[in-house]
């Protein structure tokens, strides 16, 4: 209740600046005034009931619903999320080498439809600042106690064939910090990353990437944009590399369900997703066929669409636009309504 008159109050002025700017200006007041604002936060929502609580892959989440990547790309509020409700957080896109992304502005607002379209093209400080990070929480009081992840990418610099080695780097630095590994080979906005979920070079990175990764769980992140045979492909090498998740759906550059008035490339989330990604996790759960648990992501900002995917069969569900556009309530929400919701 709090939360979400906090919300109404502060929506309008930052729905006004340009939506990166209102990013970093959240982002930069979470990183500021961290302990001010976990405290508030966790006197306004309250924490997931006992029942939410989920196994998946040998990690205990506090609640089947996440942060989606791209959110805190550095890791600057890792200590705040948790405030807001959420069962588990996953930080990045990270890259070996830090990158400054694509040129201002990308990241644009679909008001009416209540969706994103971003180009941010992966900038980030670099896996070795994440660590950095991760390391001083690790050794304060501060880590969280949900799981958090550590999401990567490869560098824009680095050809394709040696996206292996990039990967692995990032992992080695991560790998004493982070609880799992999330594979990111499909965001829209790098040149020829998408290439990597052909099951051939896949099946060469997540073998390299289980080697490094020890034993942490590793989890692969694919488009909703892959075409059915593809998909069934990729889903076999992740099964056969011995991944421990698959999570679905990154951002689409196909535009269903928009007005498409705003001509801007880059991917698409949100409200207008959710039918896309919807329908590409039944895919994806219909040949997982069990064997392989499944992260539902891609237009949830509701308990009925966190529910909907969770009866479908996936073992948890992550958001980043849902919690834009209802704001911080939202998941305190999900989770209080949830255990009434969920076919047991
Ligand atoms: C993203 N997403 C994303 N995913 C990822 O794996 N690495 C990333 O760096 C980013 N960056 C990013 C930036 C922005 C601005 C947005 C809106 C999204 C994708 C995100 O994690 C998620 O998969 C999709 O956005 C679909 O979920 P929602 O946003 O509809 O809940």
């Amino acid at each position: 209740m709090m939360l979400d008159l906090f919300w109404k109050v502060g929506r309008g002025p930052l729905f006004m600046m340009d939506a990166e700017k209102a990013h970093r200006l959240t982002m930069g007041t979470m990183r500021s005034f961290g302990g001010l604002c976990g405290f508030g936060l966790g006197m306004m929502s309250t924490p997931p009931p006992p029942s939410l609580r989920t196994e998946i892959a040998g990690l205990t989440l506090a609640s089947p619903i996440g942060l989606a990547a791209g959110l805190d790309k550095d890791g600057e509020a890792i200590s705040i999320w948790p405030k807001l409700g959420f069962g588990f957080i996953e930080m990045g896109t990270v890259t070996a080498h830090p990158q400054k992304g694509n040129e201002q502005p990308r990241l644009f607002r679909l008001k009416s439809e209540q969706g994103l379209i971003n180009r941010m093209g992966f900038n980030n400080h670099g896996s070795q600042a994440l660590a950095e990070v991760m390391k001083q929480l690790r050794e304060s009081d501060r880590w969280p106690n949900i799981p958090v992840g550590a999401n990567i990418g490869k560098s824009k610099i680095t050809p394709l064939e040696e996206a292996p080695e990039d990967y692995c780097m990032s992992i080695r630095r991560l790998r004493d910090f982070a609880d799992y590994f999330t594979v990111n080979v499909s965001s829209p906005n790098t040149p020829g990353l998408r290439d990597l979920q052909s099951a051939d070079k896949l099946q060469i990175l997540l073998e390299k990437v289980k080697k490094e990764s020890k034993d942490l769980p590793v989890f692969v992140k694919f488009a909703p944009d892959m075409h059915e045979t593809d998909l069934v492909a990729a889903i076999e090498c992740v099964i056969e590399q011995g991944c421990d998740g698959i999570i679905a759906t990154n951002t689409t550059n196909t535009r269903p369900g928009t007005t498409d008035r705003l001509q801007q490339t880059g991917g698409l989330s949100g409200n207008p997703l959710w039918p896309l990604a919807k329908s590409q996790v039944m895919k994806i759960l219909d040949v997982c066929a069990q064997r392989i648990p499944v992260i539902g992501v891609g237009g949830v900002d509701s308990t009925e669409k966190a529910r909907k995917l969770l009866n479908m069969g996936c073992k948890a569900v992550q958001l980043y636009t849902g919690l834009i556009f209802r704001g911080p309530g939202l998941i305190s929400q999900i989770n209080k309504q949830l255990p009434h919701q969920i076919d047991k």
